[in-house]
């Protein structure tokens, strides 16, 4: 079994050093490094307990299995309807996870509340609709500047690192470094559902504008969306992408070969192929 744990995971915990320290130490690891990591989502394990509103799967075991078996980080997203991980589980997984806890979270003052309060290490601004069945699109960072700019500065002043998730675009990018945000994810939904090879290369390489764009910006890079196993190492072969946010895939593989060994699988691909 490879145990992963990564440099990255160590300074995050490092609550001495105040954010703009800890972005800096991490942009030069990545520079020196250039490895990427993985959170796990671990949304779904908690989509089967409320399933049947009950107290299994928990997402608390789920994340200790990833975390064993090497993963980076975890990733949840604590929506307003509480489809599936609800504050209980935020609040217990801050004080499980050992590696980074990465919250999903959207902009309304509710949730931004309890994300000062829980004080995850990062947090990934998304927007949020009620009716969808995932994150459709990328945040729009331009329209909502002024509340983006508002989130980041109070993220901040409670030592949590900022990511917003954009579509490979120069206008959200911008706008997201102008904010002060200190990472953004790239949206790899319409990487994912390309099919000729031909529109697979396209997105790749608009992928790997805006990373560039988004590391010229000092921006930490990460993406994530509809990545899978056979998938994945288009992606990891773009140097600079730091931090892969994979859930369903990885939960699917898990029905039937466990979570450990689901995780411990995308970790061997992303290593492979960055
Ligand atoms: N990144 C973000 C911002 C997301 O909203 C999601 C879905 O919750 C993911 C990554 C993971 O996507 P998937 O479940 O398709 O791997």
């Amino acid at each position: 079994m490879i145990i992963n744990l990564r440099p990255t995971a160590n300074i995050l915990q490092s609550n001495f050093l105040d954010v703009n320290e800890r972005r800096y130490i991490i942009a030069e690891e990545i520079e020196g490094l250039l490895m990427a990591v993985l959170n796990v989502n671990i949304d779904h394990v908690a989509t089967v307990r409320q399933a049947r509103v009950t107290d299994e799967p928990d997402p608390v075991w789920a994340a200790t299995e990833c975390e064993l078996a090497g993963a980076n980080g975890i990733t949840v997203h604590l929506r307003q309807d509480r489809r599936h991980i609800n504050d209980r589980d935020v609040r217990l997984l801050k004080e499980t996870v050992a590696c980074k806890l990465n919250l999903e979270m959207c902009m309304a003052e509710p949730i931004v509340k309890i994300a000062e309060q829980i004080k995850p290490d990062q947090v990934t601004l998304v927007p949020e609709k009620r009716a969808e069945l995932t994150t459709e699109g990328g945040l729009d960072c331009v329209r909502h500047k002024k509340r983006l700019a508002q989130v980041v500065k109070r993220m901040h002043k409670k030592r949590i690192l900022v990511s917003t998730f954009i579509a490979p675009a120069k206008a959200q990018i911008t706008a997201s470094a102008e904010t002060g945000c200190d990472a953004v994810e790239l949206h790899t939904g319409m990487y994912a559902n390309a099919k000729s090879q031909r529109a697979i290369e396209k997105r790749l390489r608009e992928l790997k504008e805006a990373k560039d764009l988004a590391m010229e910006s000092n921006l930490i890079v990460h993406a994530g969306h509809g990545l899978t196993y056979r998938n994945i190492a288009g992606v990891a072969q773009i140097k600079g992408l730091c931090e892969f946010n994979i859930g369903h895939s990885i939960i699917a593989r898990a029905v039937f070969v466990g979570i450990r060994q689901a995780t411990a699988e995308m970790i061997r691909l992303i290593d492979k192929f960055s």
